[in-house]
């Protein structure tokens, strides 16, 4: 059978699975199976399809059409222009978190500083941020050793040095002396009865990536109060968190006495990142 013909056949299989995107998934999951690209396969659909190429792309078609998120399937995801490996072990990178790596970009004018990614998966938010402020030192935690590995393994196939990475829960394997300019995170924030957890990628996904008490703000809310310790005066604090949690999120930065709370809106247009500034304890002024 030619290229061209499989396609189409696996575009077919996988709409009638349900799937958003069937014909792009098809041939995303070919170029993988061929360790082609995609401007290949559009130049030579014409071409029979290797046996054993086959066999691997009817293997992964079907685990497609079973819903496995084609980023596990291809164990790869670009994330600000960085192709990242991914594992099943933690969240596949989104888009939406770029308007997280965009408002710490926005932070960090100074050519030297220190970041820290609390929850780092892949490494997504933290190795973004590294790629564009080389003269920033660049830390990211996850309490999963697999994550820790993932990330390390992605800092090395990227090239990035000023980017490294631990096993945290949260802050716990902080010293008290370490503190940082910007900490970030994309922290568990799904409520345990989302009906979302039922659908699309995010079945599977870890839930340890995703969900998190007291309606999704548990950690939200102990990252606020945890994170002043670890901040330099003047330093600012970022979390993604749901389209619906902003209210509540910068209730808790004020509450736990950020200055200049605020909230970012994503290219959907909905406020996925809030942010707030420490003040300086001794003198109550912020840093300039
Ligand atoms: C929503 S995912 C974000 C992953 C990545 N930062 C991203 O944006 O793609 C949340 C991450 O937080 C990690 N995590 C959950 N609880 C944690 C904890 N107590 N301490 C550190 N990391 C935690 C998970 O393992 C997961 O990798």
């Amino acid at each position: 059978m030619i290229l061209d013909h499989l396609l189409a056949r696996a575009a077919s299989r996988l709409a009638a699975a349900g799937s958003p995107s069937p014909r792009l998934d098809a041939e995303v999951l070919l170029c993988h199976a061929l360790g082609v690209d995609r401007t290949w396969l559009y130049t030579w659909g014409d071409r029979q399809a290797p046996s054993i190429e086959r066999a691997r792309f009817e293997a992964l078609v079907a685990a497609r059409a079973q819903g496995r998120p084609i980023a596990y399937l291809t164990g790869e995801r670009e994330f600000w222009g960085l192709a990242l490996a991914t594992s099943p072990h933690t969240l596949i990178p989104r888009p939406d978190t770029e308007c997280l790596v965009e408002a710490a970009l926005a932070r960090a004018a100074a050519p030297e500083g220190r970041l820290l990614d609390l929850g780092t998966g892949t490494g997504a938010i933290a190795l973004a941020f590294a790629s564009e402020r080389p003269g920033w030192s660049v830390l990211g935690v996850d309490i999963r050793p697999e994550a820790v590995g993932l990330a390390v393994h992605n800092a090395t196939r990227l090239g990035i040095a000023n980017a490294a990475f631990r096993e945290s829960d949260w802050f716990a394997a902080l010293t008290d002396d370490e503190c940082f300019d910007l900490i970030v995170s994309n922290p568990p924030y799904i409520a345990a009865d989302d009906p979302h957890l039922a659908q699309g990628d995010v079945r599977f996904e870890p839930h340890s990536a995703l969900v998190a008490a007291d309606g999704g703000l548990f950690d939200l809310r102990h990252l606020v109060r945890e994170a002043g310790r670890h901040l330099l005066p003047g330093g600012w604090l970022m979390l993604e968190h749901g389209f619906e949690q902003a209210e509540a999120v910068r209730g808790v930065f004020e509450a736990a006495g950020y200055v200049e709370v605020a909230s970012r809106v994503d290219l959907g247009g909905h406020a996925r990142v809030s942010l707030g500034r420490r003040v300086d304890d001794e003198t109550g002024a912020e840093r300039p």
